[in-house]
């Protein structure tokens, strides 16, 4: 089992709709997929319509420590299941926390650890293949120990010049205080940057070209993917018609997402979406 932490220090860069998509495709590929919503927003929660809604979600989770059945709702995709985001939101607290979880958390000793146990449990091992984690775009406690549950941390990049000074400056605190956990023999994993959203002027291009240079900065824990997603509508039309943008009718994202999923898990490389099932059609 891989687990997937969708990471970002700044808000609304895609760290949900590349969660949702990578996930539907890896399920399309054949395997089993969790999708777990760790970001009180619940935009993953509302991204795909389910099949069957189970009676507890996320809260369950970290007040537990644990996944059961209860917490695990079945989307309408084959294979793509996923753990609810149900933590009512509310004003921002004095402390920062922005939900009754992330108090509690804050609270906790064992933080840091909470989900990361939960999703190594021999009952998810024995019944994913994948985990897909997204998290809020601002850190606090759900963000940390979201990133500490995964074996790789996924971040999505603006080629625009205030995204990609954030990519350095916050990813670079971030990681920071995660590997801060190795006293807790927790090692972050490696981080691939993913280009989201490039369009063809100039200025992106140039961008692009500084974000690939200044990753060198992070050594040899942080690579920028090859993929690139283009800013195209066909990415906020399949949030719309809630489907994986795989299933759209374009090639180009057909291919794109294809490439990233190979990227991040190279044993896929050469699996396409319906690979294992005659009844998905390729969009070709
Ligand atoms: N490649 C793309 N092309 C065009 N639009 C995109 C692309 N990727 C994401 N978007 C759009 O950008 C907006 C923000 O995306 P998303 O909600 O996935 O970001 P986020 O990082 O999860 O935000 P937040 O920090 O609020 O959780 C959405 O409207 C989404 O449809
Ligand atoms: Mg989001």
């Amino acid at each position: 089992m891989v687990i997937f932490g969708v990471i970002g220090t700044k808000g609304g860069v895609g760290k949900t709709t590349l969660s949702a998509n990578i996930g539907a495709l890896i399920a399309d590929m054949g395997l089993r997929v969790l999708l777990v919503d760790a970001d009180i927003q619940a935009s993953l929660s509302k991204f795909y319509d389910l099949d069957y809604q189970a009676p507890l979600g996320l809260t369950e989770v970290i007040h537990r420590g644990a996944i059961t059945d209860a917490c695990i709702s079945h989307t309408a995709w084959e294979r793509l299941d996923i753990v609810l985001c149900d933590a009512p939101r509310r004003q921002l607290a004095g402390d920062g926390s922005s939900s009754d979880l992330e108090r509690f958390l804050q609270n906790r000793m064992d933080m840091p650890m909470i989900l990361r146990r939960a999703l190594r449990a021999p009952y998810i091992d024995e019944n994913y293949d994948v985990v897909v984690i997204d998290t809020p775009g601002a850190q606090g406690p759900l963000l940390f120990t979201a990133a500490l549950a995964a074996d790789q941390l996924v971040t999505p990049v603006l080629p625009e010049t205030p995204s990609a000074r954030e990519f350095r400056t916050g990813t670079l605190e971030l990681l920071g205080k995660l590997s801060e956990a190795a006293v807790l023999g927790i090692r972050p994993g490696p981080v691939t940057a993913v280009i989201n959203r490039a369009d063809r002027t100039n200025d992106a291009k140039l961008v692009m070209a500084e974000i690939r240079q200044g990753y060198l900065e992070f050594g040899g824990n942080v690579r920028v993917a090859s993929a690139v997603i283009p800013a195209a509508v066909i990415y906020k039309e399949a949030a719309t018609h809630r489907t994986p943008v795989h299933r759209m009718r374009s090639i180009q994202a057909f291919e794109t997402m294809h490439q990233l999923v190979w990227e991040l898990l190279p044993n896929l490389e050469g699996v396409y979406a319906g690979a294992t099932t005659d009844g998905i059609e390729s969009n070709e």
